[in-house]
């Protein structure tokens, strides 16, 4: 199992290409992010108040991307606990594998696009807390 920190997960700027037209934004996997991209899901209609998230994932790397408002993000490495704020469609938070995670403060009207490592696999889910901060303390 990785042994990963929330030092490990950064927020990547993506290429953006300005044109009076509208912008432009591209991710190409293993180039902008270090993963290759097997998934994408996204969240939308979230009624004001509601969180998100709320688990950890053993093997899965994401790029959580704010496609339009704003939301913030909580990491968590079961020793440190990091708030990011998320507003822009040109800028990704990269979570990588075993980092608990919660979603909240949703501006209406937002969305939120997940880029994937792998396609969704409940097997890969931490959904109890507890039993995340254990596994991640002993290992
Ligand atoms: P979950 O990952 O718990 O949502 P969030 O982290 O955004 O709060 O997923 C919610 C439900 O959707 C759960 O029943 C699993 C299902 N689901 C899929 O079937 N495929 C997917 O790719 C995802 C992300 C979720």
């Amino acid at each position: 199992m990785a042994k990963t920190s929330i030092n490990d997960c950064k927020v990547v700027l993506l290429p953006k290409i300005n044109d009076p037209r509208g912008n432009l934004t591209f991710i190409e996997g293993n180039r902008h992010i270090p993963f290759s991209i097997q998934r994408v899901y996204y969240l939308y209609d979230v009624p004001g108040g509601a969180e998100r998230g709320g688990h950890a994932h053993k093997d899965l790397h994401q790029l959580i991307i704010a496609m339009s408002g704003s939301f913030d993000v909580v990491l968590d490495d079961g020793a440190e606990k990091k708030r990011f704020h998320l507003n822009r469609s040109y800028a990704g938070l990269y979570v990588c594998p075993m980092i608990w995670r919660e979603i909240d403060n949703f501006s209406s009207g937002s969305v939120c696009m997940v880029l994937a490592s792998n396609r969704y696999e409940e097997d890969d889910y931490y959904r109890n807390y507890e039993e995340f901060v254990n596994i991640r303390s002993n290992s």
